[in-house]
């Protein structure tokens, strides 16, 4: 036996759910070889017993089939992820945490991150769901190369569809290619719900969302739907973003949901041929932001044109790059992420009692002050164009 024999074996192991084996993860840290006896360590990032379970038999069967005598898989893997200790409404409780990346405006990169970082956090070993609740500007089919397919549906529910280690569901999943949606605010509030209702996601750790850039109706109806963990928001450093994104950051406390960070995205462009570092839109400026709102920065991450194809391919840059830069920031804002999470369960959890409407069934919560009470008759509009029916 030697240490070839033993990896070549080992990349035959495909890492449960990916299409990568377990060497080209990095995840075989120590081989020892005495004889024909293999003795081989395997750290992995998924705490799920089953994944542990697959990797020790399908790597004991390869080494088998390569020679090996007695062979020992010892996996290390990290302890299961706590619970979520939420309360108040929730109409998705097999999910566990709900992330909401937010954004003051469209274009600054919220789809990119929430599809990055909802990667980095499957490859972490959390089960992980992604859902594009960017209804009039649904990408997230596209950046996971998975446009032109249509999910399954199972009664009158619908199977999210798997991509990269990920449940994801979209509207653009569910319309077709190149429609438009046309539709009022309390057609946007049904859709969330039934995005979080009648999708079969399943045991999630998390699950991503990516909101419609502002603060709207969709925002409003998601914090209102399910205790929402943790909010992050995505600018890039131009201070017309900030501006917005200082509204973002301001929803998410009137909403009750703690706020995990900042990704300042377009921050610096770092030339691939000179390595020389560009400030195109500034770099550094959402810091204080950050600290005003008594959070922090969670990556910084360069204009880099492997982000862009791989948006445009449907190649995440986390996963099909993940040597690159841009992909390791991603991996330690996705591990930051986390952490808050799990403080934030340790400490009790969120809770959305208090911002639950306090109109009549059917009739939509309008958060304009001047308005007029809501008619009791569900169906009416409260007059003041707001869009509820
Ligand atoms: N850091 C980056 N470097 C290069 N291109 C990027 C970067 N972030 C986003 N992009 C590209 O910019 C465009 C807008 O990003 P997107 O994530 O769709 O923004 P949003 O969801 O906020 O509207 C996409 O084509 C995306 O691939
Ligand atoms: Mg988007």
């Amino acid at each position: 036996m030697t240490e070839e024999i033993v990896k070549s074996a080992l990349s035959k192991v495909t890492y449960p759910g990916f299409t990568k084996d377990i060497v080209t993860f990095g995840f075989v840290k120590e081989i020892k070889i005495d004889g024909s006896d293999v003795n081989v360590v395997v750290d992995i990032t998924s705490s799920a017993p089953e994944v542990a379970h697959q990797i020790t038999v399908e790597a004991t069967e390869e080494l088998q089939r390569a020679g090996a005598a007695n062979i020992v898989i010892n996996i290390q893997a990290p302890k299961m992820p706590r619970e979520s200790s939420s309360k108040g409404k929730n109409i998705a409780p097999q999910v566990k945490n709900f992330i909401m990346v937010s954004s003051g405006k469209g274009g600054v990169g919220k789809s990119t991150t929430s599809v990055n970082l909802a990667v980095a956090l499957a490859m972490q070993g959390k089960k992980v769901g992604l859902l594009d609740a960017d209804i009039y500007g649904p990408n997230i089919p596209r950046m996971l190369g998975i446009d032109g397919i249509k999910p399954e549906v199972v009664g009158n529910k619908v199977l999210p569809i798997k991509a990269y280690g990920l449940e994801v569901m979209s509207m653009g999943s569910l319309m077709e290619e190149g429609q438009s949606l046309i539709w009022r605010g309390a057609m946007i509030m049904k859709a969330i719900e039934q995005f979080l209702r009648d999708i079969l996601w399943s045991d999630l750790d998390c699950l991503v969302i990516d909101m419609p850039p502002g603060t709207g109706d969709a925002q409003l109806t998601l914090a209102q739907s399910v205790p929402v963990t943790v909010g992050v928001t995505v600018t890039t450093p131009q201070m017309v973003s900030l501006d917005d994104s200082r509204r973002s950051l301001d929803m998410f406390k009137k909403l009750n949901i703690p706020i995990a960070g900042v990704v300042e995205n377009m921050s610096g462009f770092i030339a691939p041929d000179t390595g020389v570092e560009y400030d195109i839109f500034g770099k550094g400026t959402s810091e204080a932001m950050a600290t005003q709102f008594d959070t922090t920065i969670l990556a910084e991450i360069p204009i880099e044109p492997a982000i862009r194809t791989g948006g445009d391919e449907g190649k995440p840059v986390t996963y099909c790059l993940p040597t690159s830069e841009t992909a390791k920031r991603y991996m330690k804002a996705a591990e930051a992420l986390w952490a808050t999470i799990e403080k934030i369960n340790a400490e009790g959890g969120v809770d959305n009692q208090a911002i639950q409407p306090n109109t009549p069934p059917g009739v939509s919560a309008c958060s304009t002050a001047a308005a007029p009470a809501p008619k009791a008759t569900s169906g009416e509009s409260c007059g003041t164009g707001c869009g509820c029916h």
